[in-house]
């Protein structure tokens, strides 16, 4: 029996587990303990630092619920969810990138005809979403579900002002045709704050940084046979581009919004085609 000391830390912890060392909980969880010894060791963290990370942990806890989960926007802020979506979502290079889900997406949103606007509260620049979804070799895939939502003018989704906005308010389901194509009316995005009056927004105060999103209208594309793909599509020209409280940002995901065609005066256009990767064994 090896007692505890400060240089064995790491092996003295390890050594308890009792189950196959190829057993995954046993790969995460020895990994975990390494680098959680080592980070309270490289910062020689003290007794009151300790309590103060058990406090903000708990608040996060506290404050989490069917409504609000404070641990996902945790893992938003530290750039974890996007580390996760990376290795997760290796890519070919024709396909669409992912980037985070987001705590607002609501399961079955109504299915609209194409055209339709998903604007209901009547405020916002009026906006054309057109594009495709094809597989990474341009092919247009038929039946493929685009399932959208997005903030209001004021920053807001729905089912953060029940009281405010209607129901299913900027979000629809649009399934495509042979031709592969989407169409839908919304409105431009405007950039929001994350929750920030919780833990997390505290941290970011304390870190000297800023909970803004840049704009963007989110995406969840699914075909059979075909990844899920979860993107958004970012407003070019956003003054947050760089500066995502969440890290969601990337240059494919950055799309433009143009002023042209018959609706010029009225209504802006913005158009992106959606690249879906093959599942295995569909190749
Ligand atoms: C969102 O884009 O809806 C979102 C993503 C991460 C954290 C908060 C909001
Ligand atoms: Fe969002």
């Amino acid at each position: 029996m090896k007692y505890f000391t400060e240089h064995a830390s790491v092996d003295t912890v390890n050594e308890r587990m009792n189950i196959p060392a190829d057993d995954r909980v046993a790969v995460v969880m020895s990994s975990l303990v390494r680098h959680v010894h080592e980070f309270v060791k490289d910062v020689n963290l003290t007794e009151a630092e300790w309590d103060l990370a058990i406090d903000f942990l708990t608040r996060t806890g506290q404050i989490s619920g069917p409504e609000r989960q404070e641990f996902i926007l945790l893992s938003d802020a530290l750039g974890v969810s996007m580390l996760v979506d990376a290795i997760n979502h290796r890519r070919p290079e024709n396909a669409t990138d992912s980037t985070v889900f987001g705590p607002f997406h609501v399961e079955n949103a109504p299915i609209r005809e194409m055209g339709e606007n998903i604007s209901l509260d009547g405020k916002g620049e009026a906006c054309l979403f057109v594009g495709r979804v094809t597989g990474t070799d341009r092919t247009p895939i038929e039946g493929a579900c685009v399932d959208v939502w997005s903030d209001n003018e004021d920053g807001y989704y729905d089912v953060q002002q029940p009281d405010i906005q209607p129901r299913w308010n900027n979000r629809g389901r649009f399934v495509t045709g042979a031709d592969g194509r989407y169409t839908f009316r919304g409105i431009k995005p405007t950039s929001y704050p994350i929750p920030d009056d919780g833990p997390v927004g505290q941290m970011l105060t304390r870190l000297g940084r800023h909970p803004y999103r840049p704009a963007h209208m989110h995406f969840l594309v699914s075909a059979d046979g075909y990844e899920r793909l979860v993107t958004h599509t970012f407003v070019d020209g956003d003054e947050y581009l760089e500066s995502d409280a969440v890290f969601g940002v990337k240059e494919s995901l950055v799309a433009t919004y143009e002023k042209r065609g018959p609706d010029a005066d009225t209504m802006w256009i913005s158009e992106y085609d959606f690249a879906l990767v093959q599942e295995p064994g569909e190749v």
